[in-house]
Formats: structure tokens, sequence, C-alpha cells
């Protein structure tokens, strides 16, 4: 690589800022720091940015069932983000949110561009709208039979049985998630950015781009089946930013979140005095790449791209992508308890480890990998704990003891420290090209070779003998020697650890340039120990932490829960006023009287346990309050189409709570 600074700007996707950061998300932000880390090590000015994507209805709904804003749950939620992030040691430069004020000028900036080169078109689609909640319906909040295998409850866009994708209107008694109500149709004008202007402009981005190979084939594909329209907007309620001049539309959270990168940048900028343009604006000589996983690449290999020529901004150098993690072969699970969050990992184990074995498995290709619980252990414990640092842990006790803490003036073996240090420009393109499961087996392969030497060399051996100080001198600085070029080289994979071993080297700030400074006749530190083993024991817990399953002393509050019914449940109850017009006693039953509820003109006939309070006589003319929508159930005696309300212990004493209001029967009671 050329010696000259390189400036940078990098970013990972925005999560959502409803849920919590789990193992799954952390292989991009692992992928992530790693890359940044090491662009820094070797010298160039990189700037690593990132944000909460804090818009859209989930987050509006989530708010909404906690009882807080929309603005307290992204607030709540990014700072568990901040701190998940600060403990795996994703070092981000900036960490905004989407809801800033930042992202609001530059997204309608961005859009005010669009709409006066001729970008936004605007067209009237029909949609499915909730009439109780009063809300058009994203397909996810829409559930029904599939109509292909008849699969119940699924979502309004494709079967989880089947794997049929669909529109909400091909769903069976198709039911809103949030109401229970069947949806209506519902028009209403959207805007749309007119993707497919844009396809020259692409076509030529992806053959002046080095993309992978996966994103090639996608976008080959794409473009063969025609860019189509993309709606931006959507109707209030909306947790997002209002469309300038349309009152009553939002942003698609898809529109702003992209924009999340430069408004987070944005604001380092205003923060830092960086030149925001020097990086974004057309004519930029810098770099910038989006790091993403692969079920998002078209909105970043499409919409992204086209926003930003169309908006008059540089566009990508680069979009990495990478693929899905799985835990022992599987979808992350709740109930297998591999659905781990950041936090339950941090509970028990050192993020030092997941670093690590991700960074042993990951390529730069587009490919799945698989966190094996059971390799894991053995390999982070073979790896970082036997060959890494346990070069440190066999020198350096002799040198601080027997040394005062002085290295030796010269390698004892020059050829093997001039070949460690010879793997730099390899394991440096590694790290740039993204083949970290490279670069990790090539420092790992070293490791080897200086606990060989030591291993020949025996330290132990020589100390025994007080005159081979000298020697024993030599070699435990030899070790030593090594054990630095290793720290450097794994620096951008475990910042604490090496940050650690800096300080017992005295050497603070270790960066790639520091390779070619050997610390002949230098002093170093008390050694403390760098890492532990990863203890087996550790792991189960971690794995019974994320059971979903309740454990027996969280038994009773669970059940409690499961004992109770949501709103949304309750809401679902359809209560009205029946009067009764006709009573009976029934043949053979000791509790039941045959009523004949009017409920307006409808006719029910309801079999209720009331008779040892009430006689038939009683009853005629009252009015009770029924659940109206209760499945009709098949008695001994006749079908029972609903049921009457009434308090108390039962017996004589069954107080039916509405006797003659004057209510007209029918009414809703709620
Ligand atoms: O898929 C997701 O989790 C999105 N929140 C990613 C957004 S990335 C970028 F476009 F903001
Ligand atoms: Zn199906």
């Amino acid at each position: 690589m050329s010696n000259s600074q390189r400036r940078i700007l990098v970013t990972s996707a925005l999560p959502y800022a409803n849920g919590p950061i789990h193992i799954g998300h952390l292989v991009e932000y692992i992928q992530t720091d790693v890359w940044v880390r090491f662009q820094k090590l070797r010298g160039h000015e990189c700037h690593y940015v990132c944000a909460d994507d804090a818009h859209g209805t989930p987050i509006m709904l989530r708010a909404e069932q906690e009882g807080l804003t929309p603005e307290q749950l992204v607030e709540r939620i990014g700072a568990e983000h901040r701190r998940d992030f600060a403990d795996f040691a994703i070092a981000f430069d900036n960490y905004h949110s989407t809801h800033s004020p930042e992202n609001r000028a530059i997204a309608e900036f961005i859009y005010r561009r669009l709409r006066d080169g001729g970008y936004i078109a605007r067209r009237t689609i029909s949609q499915a709208f909730d009439p109780v909640k009063q809300m058009f319906l994203p397909d996810r909040f829409i559930r029904g039979t599939c109509p292909r295998c008849k699969a119940a409850d699924q979502y309004g866009d494709s079967c989880e049985v089947c794997g049929a994708t669909y529109v909400p209107t091909d769903l069976i008694d198709a039911v809103s998630a949030l109401s229970g109500a069947p949806p209506e149709l519902r028009e209403s004008e959207h805007l749309f950015f007119t993707l497919g202007r844009f396809e020259g402009l692409l076509r030529e981005w992806l053959e002046q781009h080095a993309l992978q190979q996966g994103i090639v084939n996608k976008l080959n594909e794409w473009f063969e089946a025609g860019l189509q329209d993309w709606d931006i907007s959507r109707d209030a309620p909306y947790f997002g930013f209002e469309i300038p001049d349309e009152p009553g539309k939002y942003f698609y959270v898809w529109l702003d979140a992209p924009i999340g990168y430069l408004a987070s940048f944005r604001h380092l900028c205003d923060r830092t005095g960086l030149d925001f343009d020097a990086f974004c604006a057309a004519d930029s000589q810098a770099e910038m790449y989006h790091f993403i996983g692969k079920d998002i690449m078209y909105f970043h290999t499409l919409f992204w791209p086209a926003m930003l020529a169309g908006a008059g901004f540089r566009l990508p150098s680069n979009v990495f992508v990478h693929g899905f993690l799985t835990v022992d072969g599987h979808k992350m699970s709740k109930s297998r308890g591999t659905f781990i969050t950041a936090r339950t990992y941090l509970d028990h184990l050192n993020p030092e480890y997941l670093r690590y074995y991700f960074a042993a498995k990951l390529g730069a290709a587009i490919e799945d990998i698989d966190l094996n619980l059971e390799d894991f252990e053995l390999r982070v414990n073979a790896d970082l704990v036997g060959k890494f640092v346990n070069i440190a842990s066999r020198c350096a006790g002799f040198i601080t003891k027997r040394f005062d803490g002085r290295l030796a003036d010269a390698a004892e073996e020059p050829a093997l420290l001039d070949a460690f240090l010879a793997a730099a420009e390899s394991i440096a393109a590694h790290y740039e090209a993204r083949e970290y499961s490279r670069a990790m087996r090539e420092a790992m392969l070293l490791a080897d070779r200086a606990n060989q030497y030591i291993d020949r060399r025996s330290p132990w051996v020589i100390a025994k003998d007080e005159g081979r100080a000298a020697e024993l001198q030599q070699v435990c600085s030899m070790g030593l020697f090594l054990f630095r070029v290793l720290a450097i080289y794994l620096k951008p994979v475990l910042p604490t650890t090496v940050a650690r071993a800096e300080a017992f080297l005295g050497e603070p700030g270790l960066d790639w340039a520091a390779l070619t400074r050997t610390p002949f006749g230098g002093t170093i530190n008390k050694f403390e120990p760098l890492m532990q083993r990863v203890d087996k024991e550790r792991i189960a817990k971690m794995i019974e932490a994320s059971k979903d399953t309740p454990q027996p002393a969280a038994a009773d509050a669970a059940k409690q829960q499961d004992d109770f019914i949501s709103i949304d449940d309750f809401a679902r109850i359809d209560l009205r006023v029946a009067r009764i017009e006709d009573a009976r006693d029934v043949e053979g039953a000791d509790k039941l009287v045959q009523l004949t509820l009017d409920l307006g003109g409808e006719k029910r006939q309801v079999f209720a346990g009331i008779k040892q309070a009430y006689t038939p006589a009683e009853l005629v003319g009252r009015h009770v309050v029924m659940v109206a929508n209760l499945a009709p159930r098949k008695m001994r005696f006749g079908v029972s189409e609903g049921m009457v309300l009434g308090a108390g212990p039962g017996g004589q004493e069954i107080f039916l709570i509405a006797p003659d209001t004057g209510a007209t029967p029918g009414m809703r009671v709620k």
C-alpha cells in the first residue's frame, strides 16, 4: 500500500431503537470496528459513525404500549445500545440518532433536491387501514390465514409456514394485529422516488467499484427485473419527520435511516471542526464505506446511491456485505437459549473472546458464519490463552524478577524476529480485504513459532543456572519482542487485552509503525495476567440465562403475566346491552335458565347459570350486559350464543349488572 494518508468515513448499519443489541448484530459491529481500528493503527484518518434508527411504526407502537413517548423510548434504548457497544469496545467516533436535528435538516435537504430535480412522483394507492386504531397498517401488522397453505395467524406479506409471499388483501380473514378488527382498504396519496431514472448511473457505479461478487449478481438480477419507484411517504400517525410542504405525510423510516450516516458524521464535524464536505460532497477525494448485512442490500446498493446522486452528494466507495450468524448451526432461538443479547453475553464472558472468535471466522464473502459454542471455547483457549498470551506469561516474570524489567540489547535470533516483522504486509493486506480469518491464522502460526522457540530454549531450565543469566535475559527478551509484534497484529481485534500488554511493555499506543522500533534495551513493568481461560460453566449459564422458558423463581411472575389479558385482547370483547325478552327453565338442569335476548333487533339464545338467583319471571324485561362475540357453544340443551355478565359469589347471590337501565338494546358498552 502507499504510505500516503487516506481519509476514510466508515459506517455500520443503524440498529433499530426498539430492541437490544444481540450477538447477531455484533458480527457487523465487530467486523467494522476491527477494520476501522486497523486503518487507524496504520496511521490513516478514519472516522467511524453510527446512530440509532429511531423512526417508524414499530417504535411508535412499542412506545405506546409502554406508556412512553417515542422520544422517551428512543432515549432509553439508545443509552442501552451505547453501553453495550462501549463494553464490546466498539469505538465509534460518533454515535447519534436519526431523530436528531442534523438528520431532519439533511433529510429535508435531500428530499427537496430530489423533488426539485423531478425525481419525486405522486400516486394514490389503496392500503389496509385499521378502522379502530385509525391508521394505515404496515403488512407486518396484518394477520390472517395463508392463502396458499391455509396456516392460521400469518403476516400480511408472507407465510412463515410455507414461505409464500403475497399482498395483505390475499390473506383469508385478515385482521389488524393491533385491534383485531378486519382492515378496510383506503386510498391515500403517496410520494415515490423514481429509482428507475438512476439505472444508468447505478450501472456505472457498479462498474467503477470493486463490489463483492454477491452484490454484482444481485444488482444484475434487480436491473433485469426492472427498478420500481419507491414509496417514501407514510401517513400520520407516524413517528418520523414530516415531509416539507406535505402536511400529515412523513418520510418512511428507510428514507431517513441511511441519511443518518451523514447526520451522525455532520454531528461529529460540528463537534470537532472536521470538514463535512471533504468527505461527503460530490467532488470528495475521501473514501466512504458502509458495512451492512445481506438483508438490507437493496437499500444500500440501489436506493442509497441513487438518493445521494440525485441530491448532489458523493457515492459510496463500496458497500461491504456480510452474512448472518447462526449458533451451533441454527438460527438464533429463544427456546434454545441462543438468542444471546450483548448484555447477557457481557454478564458471563469476556467480550474479547467473541471479537476474536468472529475475526477467526470472518472473510470477505457474503457467507453466514456459525458460532459453535464448543469450538468457541476450544479455539479461544487454544489460540488466545494457550498461544498468544502464553508467550508473555512464560517470559515476562524472569525479566522483571531477575533483570529489574530490563530487556536485552539485541534479538537472540534476529532471523526469527525478521520473519515476524516480514508478515506485516501480508497481515495488513488481509485486514484491508476483510479477510480476518486469514490474518488470524497467520498470527497464530507466528504464535506457534514463538512458543516453539521458547520450548526449544527453555528459559525455566536456563534460569536454574546462575552462570547463564545473560542468556536467560536474551531468550526471555526475544520472546517478548515476538509477543510485542503479535500484540500489534492483534490489536484491532483485541484492543483491551493489547492495552494491558502495552501497560506492562510500557508502550501505550502501539501502532503499525512501532513494528520497526523493537525496544532493545528497554524496560518493562510488572506483568499482570492478560486473559483468563474460557470457562465452560459460564457458557452454560449464559445459554440458560438466554432461554425464554421461565426459571422456577421467575415462574410465578411469569404465570401472573399469563393470567393477564392485554388491552388489545380486551378490545376484542364485544360487550352489548341486551333486553331479556324471554326466560325459561331448562329441564334437567339445576342452574341454567334459557334466555332469549334482544340486541336491538337481533335475537340470541343464551343459557345462563343464574337459576338459583332469579326465577324466569323476574328476568323478563331486564337489561343485562352480554358478551356478543363469544363463539357459539353447543351444550346438551342447545346452542348458547353469548354470555350474560353478572357478579357475585354464585348460588343465590348473582347480580346482573344492568337491571332496567333504560339503555337501548344492542348498544355497545365500551
Ligand atoms: O435493518 C435494520 O436493522 C435497519 N435499522 C438498518 C438501517 S441501516 C441504515 F440504512 F440506516
Ligand atoms: Zn402458507
